[in-house]
């Protein structure tokens, strides 16, 4: 047995991305020769080593990992223990009159951080799950997590959502009414590098929350981030929640879109109360560092030239930006307004509520419009090369259509692009990380 460990030892190096692993043969012919050398042994005793050899592999080998990549790996042994258990539940804690008690996942990032933070501020029990993955820089989300949600007293759980042991032991310990679900594989031009990072995560991902959800008892109440840009190809502005959404642009969208198909089933056929929250281009401090105004500023600043999309006949590219307070509020809201779920342990008692609501700032701003404004906050020129968009997953304008979210919500949107950056508040944090 000993000649398989040159075959063995490779299960170790399957790359975690996708698409990368191709099956190294040079350790075949290792064994091959060294069978043909001692040629001693019978035909058929390699050809049944071989054979065992290839079962080995495929028993022992599991798949390449197909969320973004992540550092190290863990068990679900990892989890628990007293202690663990404790701190869960102190930060579980509802502390004020009427409060709730939530879990956050995705706490880690953008939204999710600054959502927890207001949850716990004002006296909602918050519990934070994130898988700290590295789609883009981990030390982001670390400090997230260190220097704003461990000051606050919000514990961030290093986990994923697919871990069902996990989520299942989590709502054993605490009664959460709500589940605020932000963790996704965000971005849209990602998904053309590691498609399976955007299925792992917003479909089987979610899935496996809706499923742990209907059977607890009672249920709680989800609200979850969908996206704007389920809107993919409609030209219709602004974008109502009415309008057609069955033509996505990127896999982004598509596995946006088939978790509002799939929220509407498990509201369906068990009763869980479930909000869909399409945010439009979320900008602020602690932003994710993919975004196109984060992007802008380094480069501008290293005098680097930042390419300027054009749509289709020099059509303008922009973005309805919403400031991330304005997001935070309207989730807040969304899980005030939340009815409670009907169902418990996995039977539908009576109808639910189910709703789709759009969160933006209804105010588009043009990437010149953009550029122009970094410009004349870091006094320095940009060196633009105006290029036909790609056809990579963006589309070429969004625009929200609020009244809904104004109906049910209470959102008022405040905060404006221009007078935000001009405050110096998101630049400064950019140029910090
Ligand atoms: N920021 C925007 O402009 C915007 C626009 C539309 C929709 N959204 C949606 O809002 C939500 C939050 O976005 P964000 O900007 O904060 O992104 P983000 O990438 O900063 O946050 C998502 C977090 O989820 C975590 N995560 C990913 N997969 C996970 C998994 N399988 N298990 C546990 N954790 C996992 C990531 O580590 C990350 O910290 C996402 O669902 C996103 O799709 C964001």
């Amino acid at each position: 047995m000993t000649s398989l460990k040159p075959i063995l030892s490779h299960i170790d190096n399957i790359p975690s991305t996708p698409g990368k692993f191709k099956p190294d043969k040079s350790s075949l012919y290792y064994l091959h020769h060294r069978f043909r050398l001692h040629s001693t042994l019978p035909r058929i005793a390699f050809w049944t080593l071989v054979f065992l050899a290839f079962i080995s592999v495929f028993f022992f080998m599991s798949p390449p990992s197909t969320t973004a990549p992540r550092r190290g790996l863990r068990t679900t042994a990892s989890y628990g223990g007293s202690g663990w258990e404790n701190q869960v539940k102190a930060s579980a804690k509802i502390r004020s009159r009427n409060g709730h008690s939530v879990l956050v996942t995705g706490a880690a990032g953008f939204v999710g951080a600054h959502a927890s933070l207001a949850l716990k501020r004002r006296g909602d029990g918050v519990v934070g799950l994130d898988n700290f993955n590295s789609y883009y820089d981990i030390t982001l989300k670390k400090s997230r997590k260190s220097q704003l949600l461990d000051r606050a007293g919000v514990f961030v759980i290093d986990g994923d959502i697919n871990d069902a042991v996990l989520l299942r032991k989590l709502f054993g310990l605490v009664h959460f009414t709500h589940v605020l679900h932000l963790a996704a594989q965000a971005g849209v031009r990602y998904a053309m590098v590691n498609p399976n990072s955007y299925i792992k995560s917003n479909v089987d991902g979610f899935v496996n929350l809706l499923e742990v959800a209907k059977s607890t008892n009672p249920q709680p109440a989800i609200v979850w981030a969908s996206s704007s840009s389920v809107y993919g190809l409609n030209s219709k502005v602004p974008f109502s929640e009415k309008d057609r959404t069955d033509q996505p642009a990127s896999l982004y969208a598509a596995t946006k879109k088939a978790g509002e198909e799939i929220a509407h089933t498990y509201n369906h056929i068990y009763g869980l109360s479930i909000t869909g929250l399409r945010f439009f281009t979320v900008y602020g401090p602690w932003g994710r560092p993919d975004m196109a105004y984060f992007f802008f500023t380094k480069d501008i600043l290293k005098r680097r030239p930042i390419s300027i999309f054009e749509g289709p006949d020099h059509g303008t590219v922009a973005r309805d930006f919403t400031y991330i307070d304005d997001i935070v509020k309207g989730c807040l809201s969304a899980l005030d307004t939340a009815k409670k779920s009907t169902g418990s342990g996995g039977k539908k008692k009576g109808e639910a509520q189910f709703r789709i609501i759009n969160l933006g700032n209804t105010s588009p701003v043009s990437v010149n419009k953009l550029v122009s404004i970094l410009e004349k906050l870091l006094k320095v020129k940009a060196k633009k090369k105006v290029v036909l968009m790609p056809r990579n997953g963006d589309v070429p304008f969004t625009h929200a259509n609020i009244s809904l979210a104004r109906k049910e919500l209470g959102y008022r949107p405040t905060t404006d692009l221009e007078a935000e950056l001009n405050q110096g508040m998101c630049l400064e944090h950019f140029l910090r990380v």
